[in-house]
């Protein structure tokens, strides 16, 4: 039996100065689901994360929440009730050690939240964590985004673009921790270039162009979707 989404998207429209970066996108997440979003670069999947998130105001649709609307919610009331989302390109505090950058997040920390070594064993960063976050690679920093991001304990995860930069030992062990999470009821969207990431993350892909979706299914159903393959192979 099916529950209850936790977030349901409705025809969103986002708008930047006439061109519809959004253009009617509607998806649902449960808790303890993992929704793979992918897409060609432009497609308005970072967009959409910055429409649940708070960051931008949708021009169009609804953003429900636990069945609320939450469109006068601002991003750090979003981030209390448990949205959270990590950055395609993160910006962590650079004179501040990783530690450090973890425990900012944690003294907004939700009940049932990670601590801060948890945070920081479960994104591999433990053996870094004295060291300042400038001395960090862009993949370290995307990690440290994600620890600062479960420090404050989310229901909903909203992840962008997690893989790039890692290794496949690393990726493999990362798929397992935020699998991990959906386990114990988080609802994760994880959007994602590395279809190989995604492949071991989850079942359920919705694929985005041009600000809508144009596939939902599995990623094996997609990669044999006549649609799908035009917008990837530009036919
Ligand atoms: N703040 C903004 N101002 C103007 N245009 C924007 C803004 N944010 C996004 N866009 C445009 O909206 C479209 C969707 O961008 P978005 O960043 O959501 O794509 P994406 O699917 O995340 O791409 P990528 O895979 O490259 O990260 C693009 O054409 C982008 O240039
Ligand atoms: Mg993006």
């Amino acid at each position: 039996m099916s529950r209850e989404p936790l977030l349901s998207v409705e025809k969103i429209v986002k708008t930047f100065g006439g061109f519809h970066a959004l253009d009617g996108v509607t998806l649902s997440v449960e808790p303890g689901e993992i929704l793979g979003l992918v897409g060609p670069n432009g497609s308005g999947k970072t967009t959409l994360i910055n429409v649940i998130s708070g960051l931008y105001h949708p021009d169009g649709g609804r953003v429900l929440y636990r069945g609320r609307s939450i469109a006068s919610w601002p991003m750090h009331q979003r981030a209390r009730q448990g949205i959270n989302r990590t950055f395609q390109i993160p910006k962590p505090f650079k004179s501040l050690t990783v530690r450090e950058n973890v425990e900012l997040a944690y003294h907004f920390a939700r009940q049932g939240a990670m601590t801060v070594d948890n945070a920081l064993d479960f994104t591999g960063l433990a053996p870094s964590a004295d060291r300042p976050a400038q001395s960090l690679n862009s993949s370290q920093q995307k990690l440290l985004d994600l620890a600062r991001a479960l420090a404050i304990g989310p229901d909903l995860l909203l992840v962008d673009e997690l893989a790039a930069g890692l290794g496949p030992q690393e990726l493999h062990h990362i798929a397992d921790s935020l699998r991990s999470l959906a386990d114990r009821s988080m609802a994760l969207i994880v959007v994602e270039h590395h279809l190989g990431f995604v492949n071991q993350l989850t079942d359920r892909v919705i694929v985005m162009n041009a600000g809508k979706e144009i596939f939902e299914g599995s990623l094996t159903l997609a990669a044999e979707d006549a649609t799908v393959s035009a917008v990837y192979l530009g036919t």
